[in-house]
């Protein structure tokens, strides 16, 4: 998921007491619970704040990848642009992610936002492609740069069909890394991979991240945030198959280096453990109240509207609950925002499927939860 929302590797059924969006928020206050589109998200950073989802309109036109825009904390969003398939003839189909260059690189100056998307036919058959394009304007135009990753299709979730899904970029070394999910291997249902760019234009052979012995495990959506107190990173995923999709991590001292470090499921430590279950999102930030330089992590998954807040050890026993007050999604981005000089903790909510009543796309922003 990730940053996204989409075809599901696994579809979850949910019940959510209600639907009833939250009034519009004042400018700049915290709020949640605020239903500002119809379906599902990912989200981006800065003070003008931007989003985007896959989304499912009739077609034809071929679907885009919608970008909303916020300069005022989120209260009011307008239809800003929308990342549009300009190679294929195919559509951006899934699971969009955003991702802002923090220096410049590739020929892009920092500060240029990156989108990477799955794109493939409406029928699903005939190819996909985890596509890049850039925007050099803050979101308003957006061209194609490079195909990150190709499969044969169909892109489904079947067993042996070359699927590809749910890209998460982040640059890492003086590399741009994509991670996704990969199906295109008959030894196992899907595996979790990463590739590299120095230039944005060609990319590496896949390199494994998580990869299970058991075939028809289904590890899937990454994402990764940097612990910066112990210059380390943690990567949450799904693990669907047997495990149900619970959510697990692994914490190494490079991005490039998960696939050796142990899987550890993610269980909060409550006097009832919540286990949860699908759509990861990690985020890590500064400790609101400390001035040591130590952090929190923070989790989020699909089965629970609580968040995870663990110190910057990611201690197994450290996962403690905190009720923000969003709601869950399938699924739901976090970024850490500034907004009027004042660190926030951004929810970018996706739908819940199924039922459209539940398919909406919510935002919120709170306190840092600790
Ligand atoms: C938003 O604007 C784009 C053009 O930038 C258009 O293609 C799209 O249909 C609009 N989306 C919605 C949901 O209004
Ligand atoms: C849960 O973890 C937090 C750290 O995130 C810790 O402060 C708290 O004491 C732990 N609770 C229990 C019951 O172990």
């Amino acid at each position: 998921m990730r940053l996204g929302i989409q075809v599901l590797p696994f579809i979850f059924s949910f019940v959510s007491s209600q639907v009833i969006s939250s009034p519009q928020p004042e400018p700049f206050t915290d709020f949640t619970n605020y239903i500002i589109w119809n379906p599902a998200a990912d989200a981006l950073p800065d003070e003008s704040l931007v989003i985007t989802w896959e989304n499912y309109p009739l077609e034809p036109p071929l679907v885009n990848h919608p970008i909303y825009r916020s300069v005022d904390g989120g209260s009011t969003w307008t239809n800003y642009s929308a990342v549009e398939d300009q190679v294929n003839d195919w559509g951006m189909r899934f699971q969009p992610n955003l991702y802002t260059l923090p220096e410049d690189f590739g020929g892009y100056a920092a500060g240029s936002i990156l989108a990477a998307g799955v794109s493939t036919p409406f029928s699903l058959e005939g190819g996909v492609y985890i596509d890049l394009y850039v925007s050099e304007d803050k979101a308003a135009t957006w061209t194609f740069v490079s195909h990150i990753v190709y499969g044969d299709g169909p892109e489904t979730i079947q067993n042996g069909n070359d699927a590809l899904w749910e890209p998460w970029l982040m640059l890492y070394n003086g590399q741009l890394v994509c991670f996704f999910s990969d199906q295109r291997d008959p030894a196992h249902s899907q595996k979790l991979v990463h590739v590299t760019s120095t230039d944005l234009q060609t990319w590496s052979d896949p390199v494994p991240d998580a990869v299970n012995s058991i075939q028809a495990d289904r590890p899937g959506m990454t994402t990764i945030a940097h612990i910066e107190s112990t210059d380390s990173y943690i990567m949450t995923y799904e693990l669907c198959g047997a495990a149900s999709c619970a959510v697990h991590y692994k914490v190494a001292s490079s991005p490039l280096e998960f696939d050796s470090a142990p899987a550890i499921q993610l269980i909060s430590n409550d006097t009832n453990p919540i286990q949860p279950r699908g759509s990861p999102y990690v985020v890590w930030t500064e400790h609101p109240d400390r001035t040591d330089g130590s952090g929190l992590i923070i989790a989020s998954s699909a089965s629970a509207e609580v968040v995870f807040v663990n110190e910057d050890a990611a201690d197994p026993a450290g996962w403690k609950s905190v009720d923000v007050g969003m709601w869950s999604a399938y699924s739901r981005g976090m970024r850490i925002v500034t907004l009027q000089e004042k660190k926030k903790l951004f929810f970018t909510n996706g739908g819940n499927m199924g039922n459209p009543a539940y398919n909406s796309i919510a935002c919120g922003v709170v306190e840092i939860p600790r």
